[in-house]
């Protein structure tokens, strides 16, 4: 399976943050908000991955993470001239995503919880259909919504209802088959000019292929669109890796412990960043692994 990131968009409820810098470089503690879904993708086990941003930002993002290789991974970059829809990453990255299955993660989203690693790795074995991830949340009304049987199953998927019809949000994680390409090609833009996401949902939905993966209460999904989410998000990383020892999201140690790169790559990452804590604790992983 094939990895999207989609770290577009011009970032204006965060200004002035992003007048020079995009959103998905901001820090969330101790790392750039892109590490958070790009740390999903490399958990659910996707090696080969594009990343979509603005021409401003395609660059910077360029410069953070290389061609990937140093993580085991593959990186492709490719520019999303206006923020013409979600759903348009997938004409764009059509090329790359040559015909196999695909997962898109958006930008700003941030998950975190208990068993995670093993649920994104049985989503990205999705041959059929599509997979979305849903959480539920206090104000529905901002996202898209799911209507959502007993067995579990979608009934009915709304952008932004002024009325929803249940708590359960789209999150900005979702699994589909290759004819993902072909499903974005048919939909038309919306009344805002988007290639709606929801709309590629409700495709599959209509052809009863669409399941539906709930995070539990004990899931955190965070987005870090606003200031106040930033910086929520920002005290959630820092409160558990403080008390823990540990890092949330660490790309490197997920490539390291998912055997995409093995010690002597590690120690050159840790080497990189030794006048960090950061880079301390990439050696520290060494060390444990050798005690
Ligand atoms: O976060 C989950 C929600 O994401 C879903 O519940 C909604 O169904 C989905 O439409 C989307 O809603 P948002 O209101 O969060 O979408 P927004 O336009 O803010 O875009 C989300 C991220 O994707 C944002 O970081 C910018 C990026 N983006 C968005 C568009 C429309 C792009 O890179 N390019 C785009 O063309």
């Amino acid at each position: 399976m094939k990895g999207i990131v989609l770290a577009g968009g011009h970032g204006t409820r965060l200004a002035p943050l992003t007048d020079a810098v995009s959103k998905q470089l901001l820090p969330v503690y101790d790392k750039p908000v892109i590490h958070y879904p790009l740390a999903t993708l490399l958990l659910a086990g996707i090696r080969d991955v594009v990343i979509i941003s603005t021409p401003r930002d395609l660059p910077l993002i360029r410069n953070l993470l290389g061609s990937g290789e140093q993580l085991g991974i593959r990186i492709t970059y490719r520019e999303q001239v206006r923020p013409e829809g979600i759903g348009q990453a997938f004409l764009i990255a059509e090329d790359d995503i040559e015909g196999s299955p695909v997962c898109l993660i958006l930008g700003d989203n941030f998950f975190y919880g208990h068993e995670l690693s093993n649920m994104l790795q049985k989503s990205a074995k999705l041959q059929r259909g599509a997979n979305v991830y849903a959480y539920q949340v206090a104000d529905p009304e901002r996202y898209g919504v799911l209507e959502i049987d007993p067995q579990g199953r979608a009934i009915c998927i709304e952008e932004k209802p002024n009325r929803p019809k249940s708590n359960w949000a789209v999150t900005g994680l979702y699994f589909y088959d290759e004819t993902v390409v072909s499903v974005a090609k048919s939909i038309r833009p919306s009344t805002r000019g988007e290639l709606e996401i929801t709309d590629i949902n409700r495709h599959y939905i209509d052809k009863g292929e669409l399941t539906v993966t709930r995070l539990g209460r004990g899931f955190a999904w965070l987005d870090t669109g606003t200031f106040d989410s930033l910086l929520d998000a920002s005290l959630f990383v820092k409160t558990i890796e403080v008390r823990q020892g540990t890092k949330i999201s660490c790309i490197e140690e997920i490539a390291f412990r998912q055997g995409f790169i093995d010690e002597r790559q590690l120690l050159a990452l840790a080497e990189k960043y030794r006048n960090s804590r950061y880079g301390q604790y990439l050696g520290s992983l060494i060390s444990s692994e050798l005690s």
